[in-house]
């Protein structure tokens, strides 16, 4: 029998709170040899399946070979992740997965790293994150960028006050509208843009968050001539299949849940930011 859209059983194991509708649940597959076996890369993402709900696609955020758990950060929007955030430690989930191409690391080893995300959709670039941190010694300067429209929907706030304090890491936090307690940028975040320091010849830039500010963001390192092809972005569509058969996510003549989600931009380029696409 054809397998592939059968969940195997996953146990929450901690559930944490990271704000207002945001929550992290850590998992552990119940079948020791599937845990075992169990592999991903970061930018990859699983399809979480709520018995008697529905089933939806999450990024994974943890490091692959940090621990025998792996997380995923829940946004509450809809029905489906409504159910999730009633669940507690101890009740079980449905994991199909990993699907897709993640970030190319490998790639990245050696050269400064701009990490730009927007909006709350930032789950995608946590992986990469956990992971360069991880191996710190293996990637030049890091710069990261995270805009929101207000300072109130900023999560892992405390994270990013911590990140300051590491060498080589440079942290720009924007807000376009904010509070008076606000200690970042007051403005958008892209603005910043201009004024960093990087170099043309040896950048990637992970990207992810609305496509119209992934757009700006692609034109404003275009001006620092960084190359197109070392600008990688996360795309995001409703999916269902996962695997590339029911065209959900088609995205030209790609399929974003397995061409994707990460796509550098000479690969996306004549469709992205398009309207009806
Ligand atoms: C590859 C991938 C990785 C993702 N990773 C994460 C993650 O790490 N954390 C997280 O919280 N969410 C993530 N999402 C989005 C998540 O899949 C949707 O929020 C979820 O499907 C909504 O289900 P629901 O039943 O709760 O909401 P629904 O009732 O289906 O929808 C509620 C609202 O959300 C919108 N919506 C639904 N699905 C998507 C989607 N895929 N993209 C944009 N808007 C959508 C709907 O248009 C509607 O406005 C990811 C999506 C993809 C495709
Ligand atoms: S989700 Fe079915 S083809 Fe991508």
């Amino acid at each position: 029998m054809d397998d592939t859209y059968l969940p195997n059983e996953a146990k929450i194991i901690e559930r944490i709170h990271e704000g207002p509708g945001i929550f992290t649940l850590r998992l552990q597959f119940t079948d020791p040899k599937i845990n075992e076996a169990y592999t991903f890369a970061p930018g990859q993402f699983n399809m979480l399946y709520l018995h008697g709900v529905g089933e939806i696609a999450i990024s994974i955020v943890s490091d692959p070979h940090s621990d025998e758990y792996y997380n995923h950060t829940i946004r509450v929007v809809g029905r489906v992740t409504r159910g999730f955030e009633q669940l507690e430690c101890g009740d079980c989930i449905g994991i199909r997965g990993p699907y897709g191409r993640g970030w190319p690391l490998e790639k990245a080893k050696g050269k400064d790293v701009v990490v730009i995300t927007g909006g709350l959709g930032c789950a995608p670039v946590v992986s990469v994150f956990n992971y360069i941190i991880n191996r710190r010694s293996e990637f030049g300067t890091i710069s990261l960028m995270q805009g929101v429209k207000h300072s109130s929907d900023l999560i892992f706030r405390e994270r990013f006050q911590r990140l300051k304090d590491i060498p080589n890491i440079k942290i720009y936090v924007g807000a376009d509208k904010s509070d008076m307690h606000w200690p970042w940028y007051k403005g958008r975040v892209l603005d910043l843009v201009p004024k960093m320091e990087l170099n043309p010849d040896n950048t990637i830039a992970f990207m992810c968050g609305p496509e119209m500010m992934m757009k700006a963001a692609v034109e404003a390192l275009a001006e620092h001539n960084i190359d197109e092809t070392d600008l990688y972005l996360n795309m995001e569509r409703n999916m269902h299949c996962a695997v590339g058969h029911c065209g959900h996510c088609q995205y030209g003549g790609q399929f974003i849940c397995k061409d994707g989600p990460v796509f550098s931009y000479p690969e996306i380029k004549e469709l992205f930011a398009k309207e009806g696409f």
